[in-house]
């Protein structure tokens, strides 16, 4: 099988390292990959990068190259109708529709079919125009958070802890627009205090399968201090979750929205669907409330998730394409994985202070190290670059590479990964010491 692959980031390195482990793929192709995939590609000649982006170039090479099976990666290609022109021309992609992967791409629709539908969202009001929302605002007496409606690179969502805060929000997004677009369109909502969570399953548009249970860590510090990032690192399984919630999550949230999707909309949903959740307490047990979808892996819950995948990854990729999951079994590995991010941190320029990641940071810094780091822990890359005339990897993006580690203990994951770290230098690198301690 000639898999290709859509993406750029540490969640595609970890999923052309999946796709890689299954015999079925005789060819793998990253568009365009990054620098980890390029490495991977010295070791393994079925793997090769093409520097290709745009729909109609990967529609060709799809087309001309034979690929059996497309896998895209991120929300942006499947927003911008990937998966339906390829359909359209009948190839084989895994991933929604552009109608389905509004439910990332449009919170506003996506809180308004869920409250249709019954899902458990927290109380909200979507407005487009910044009047209407402040004198909405002005008349609860409860916290809200305030979201754009669009992409924001995971950045769209301001949780205010009072009036003042969610009028200032609305006008970040909705006048200033930080967001550009995305801030047409705001949700309000209640605030829900709680434990935060995320779902992962894999779905046909009939059968759903749960994933292993991830936790990710999206503030820049320890503590769960700072700005958001797209996530600091992570780990699974997720011990907090039980199966008795997960049932509660199927039968509340996951099933009556992909079921209500195809009926209502008419559209089957195939691929990842994500769910961030708030576990509220009530009556003394857990209950499940909707704070948004995606409709991706999480990156880096890819990274710690997909090691413990034991079941072929083309294989489902595949059957989630037909409409055939119901027919396999999935197994998960017991060992416990561990992701520590490492990050372009704060760090003196030519023109000043760079603030570091997720703020503005600095790129080419040569990277050492890499070579000294364990066979028994896993390397992702994500922001680097391969400096042919140097012979080194430079960071090339905020988010620069992952160490993984499994273990039969997540205390002894975390000690595998936090020690290989280490070995990692670049100027300004900085992480979190904290991923995975109690
Ligand atoms: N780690 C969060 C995300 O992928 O959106």
């Amino acid at each position: 099988m000639h898999v290709l692959i859509v993406g750029s980031g540490g969640r595609e390195h970890v999923t052309a390292w999946k796709f890689a482990q299954s015999s079925r793929v005789k060819r793998l192709t990253v568009a365009p990959g990054n620098a980890g995939i390029l490495a991977m590609s010295w070791n393994d000649p079925r793997v090769r990068l093409v520097p290709l982006d745009a729909a109609d170039d990967l529609q060709r090479f799809a087309e001309d190259e034979g690929v059996d099976l497309t896998f895209v990666g991120p929300e942006k290609p499947l927003s911008a109708g990937l998966v339906d022109r390829f359909r359209a021309a009948g190839l084989r992609i895994f991933g929604p529709t552009q109608a389905a992967a509004r439910l990332e791409s449009s919170k506003a629709y996506a809180k308004e079919l869920m409250h249709a539908l019954g899902v458990p969202v927290p109380e909200f009001r979507n407005f487009v125009s910044p009047e209407a929302a402040r004198t909405y605002i002005r008349g609860l007496d409860y916290p809200v958070v305030v979201k754009a409606d669009g992409l924001a690179a995971g950045k769209g969502s301001l949780v205010c802890d009072d009036t003042a805060q969610a009028l200032q929000a609305v006008d970040t997004l909705m006048v200033e627009k930080r967001f550009g677009d995305a801030g047409n369109c705001v949700v309000v909502e209640k605030r829900l205090y709680g434990r935060e969570a995320s779902f992962f399953c894999f779905t046909d548009g009939y059968t759903i399968r749960p994933m292993a249970w991830a936790r990710d860590y999206k503030q820049a510090f320890d503590g769960d201090e700072g700005p958001n990032t797209g996530g600091m690192g992570g780990y699974s399984p997720n011990d907090e979750m039980d199966p008795t919630l997960v049932e509660k999550i199927m039968q509340r949230i996951a099933l009556p929205l992909v079921h209500g999707l195809a009926e209502r909309e008419g559209t089957a949903y195939r691929g990842i669907l994500y769910i961030g959740l708030m576990l509220v307490e009530e009556a003394g047990e857990p209950n499940p409330y909707v704070l948004e979808i995606n409709v991706r892996m999480g990156d880096p819950e890819a990274q710690v998730i997909y090691p413990r995948l034991q079941t072929d990854l083309a294989e489902i990729a595949w059957a989630c394409t037909d409409g055939a999951l119901g027919n396999l079994h999935f197994d998960w590995s017991g060992d416990h994985y561990l992701c520590v991010c490492a990050t372009s941190g704060r760090l003196r320029g030519k023109k000043g202070w760079y603030k570091g990641y997720p703020g503005r940071y600095r790129i080419g810094q040569p990277i050492s190290g890499l070579e000294e780091v364990d066979d028994d822990v896993l390397l992702f890359h994500a922001g680097t670059r391969w400096d042919e005339e140097a012979g080194c990897f430079r960071v090339q993006g905020g988010r620069v590479l992952a160490v993984v580690a499994g273990r039969p203990t997540l205390a002894e994951a975390r000690r595998a990964a936090y020690r290989e770290i280490e070995k990692i230098r670049f100027n300004g690198v900085r992480y979190r010491t904290d991923i995975g301690a109690r």
